[in-house]
């Protein structure tokens, strides 16, 4: 598919998609799903040959059927929903809108969302995605394929995994579940600065034993904000890889709409203008005609 064109009707379907997305992600609780759909379609990229990315060839049969996509076919099912309902939209794009809006209603960061992804079918190989049972060189490593290679950027996209946190398993050493489950925050660097060495995960222990990757940590459980500026930050990076996507115009307003006044105030002042030259009109009027009859009274 070619590149899509973000002009005023594509720009008008990605809101579009950005509320129909709202709607149903909050109704069917599954901002962690469309999350990982996110990631995984985008973290196939290798920016040494530009290949992969966030390009929707997630949906394709072969990729889906790669281990690290496991559960994901529902994901991509559940996005047709929102598809349907739109012409233009890319599959790309749906799917990073998708991630984007996941964080969004879980009172995570706002991500700056550009659209413009092209689509495509051609299946990324597998095993470009990193694994948990990886130390921290070759997450590290992985992340540098994509273009990735700030460490406090590794370690603030990590942060969306206190979704995935104990990978299937989200209930805590005591096996009670999180309050707030689907809420998004920094507990993820929390709870893994609270396990003891036995009970970590490799991705865990590769954050915590690596001095960089460690001082990030500390510093995102002690401060939820500088964790939602650097994941904000990150997060819209992950989904742009690839692509120099350009900020558009939002939609244009019809001429006569523009001149037309908005609020309360500029109406008021309207009518205000309009009173304003009906008294100065009569007032020209009533003048006018005092002259005139002062003039004919001299004459007589
Ligand atoms: C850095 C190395 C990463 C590894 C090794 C990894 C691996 C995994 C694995 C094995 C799962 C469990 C999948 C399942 O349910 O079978 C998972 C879940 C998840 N991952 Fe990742 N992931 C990584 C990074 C990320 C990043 C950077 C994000 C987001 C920005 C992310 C988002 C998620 C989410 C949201 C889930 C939970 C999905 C759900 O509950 O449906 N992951 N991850």
């Amino acid at each position: 598919m070619a590149e899509p064109v973000v002009d005023d009707e594509y720009l008008k379907e990605i809101d579009k998609a950005r509320r129909e997305l709202r709607a149903f992600i909050t109704s069917n609780q599954c901002a962690p799903l469309m999350l990982r759909l996110a990631w995984n379609d985008a973290a196939t990229y290798d920016a040494r040959n530009r290949a992969g990315g966030p390009n929707g060839s997630i949906r394709t049969d072969k990729e889906l059927k790669h281990e690290a996509n496991e559960g994901l076919l529902k994901a991509t099912q559940l996005c047709e929903h929102v598809k349907a309902k739109l012409k233009k939209v890319s599959y790309a794009d749906l799917y990073q809108l998708a991630g984007v809006v996941a964080i969004e209603v879980s009172g995570g960061p706002t991500i700056e969302f550009l659209p413009g992804r092209k689509d495509s079918m051609e299946s990324s190989a597998e095993g470009l995605l990193p694994d948990v049972k990886q130390g921290a060189s070759i997450i590290r490593n992985i992340f540098s394929r994509m273009g990735i290679s700030d460490d406090k950027h590794i370690v603030a996209l990590c942060g969306g995994l206190t979704w995935g946190e104990t990978l299937k398993d989200r209930s805590d050493s005591k096996g009670q579940w999180p309050k707030d489950p689907l809420k998004f925050d920094n507990s993820y660097y929390k709870k893994i600065l609270s396990k003891d060495l036995s009970s970590r995960l490799p991705i865990e222990d590769a954050l915590l034993t690596d001095q960089s990757f460690r001082r990030h940590v500390e510093e995102y459980s002690k401060d939820e904000n500088s964790f939602f500026k650097e994941y904000a930050m990150s997060h819209k990076k992950l989904s742009e890889l690839g692509y120099n996507l350009k900020k558009q115009n939002q939609s244009k307003v019809p001429d006569e709409e523009q001149n037309q006044p908005k609020g309360p105030y500029e109406k008021l002042n309207q009518h205000r203008g309009l009173i304003g030259i009906g008294i100065v009109s009569v007032v020209t009027v009533i003048l006018g005609y005092l002259l005139k009859r002062k003039k004919n009274q001299l004459k007589k």
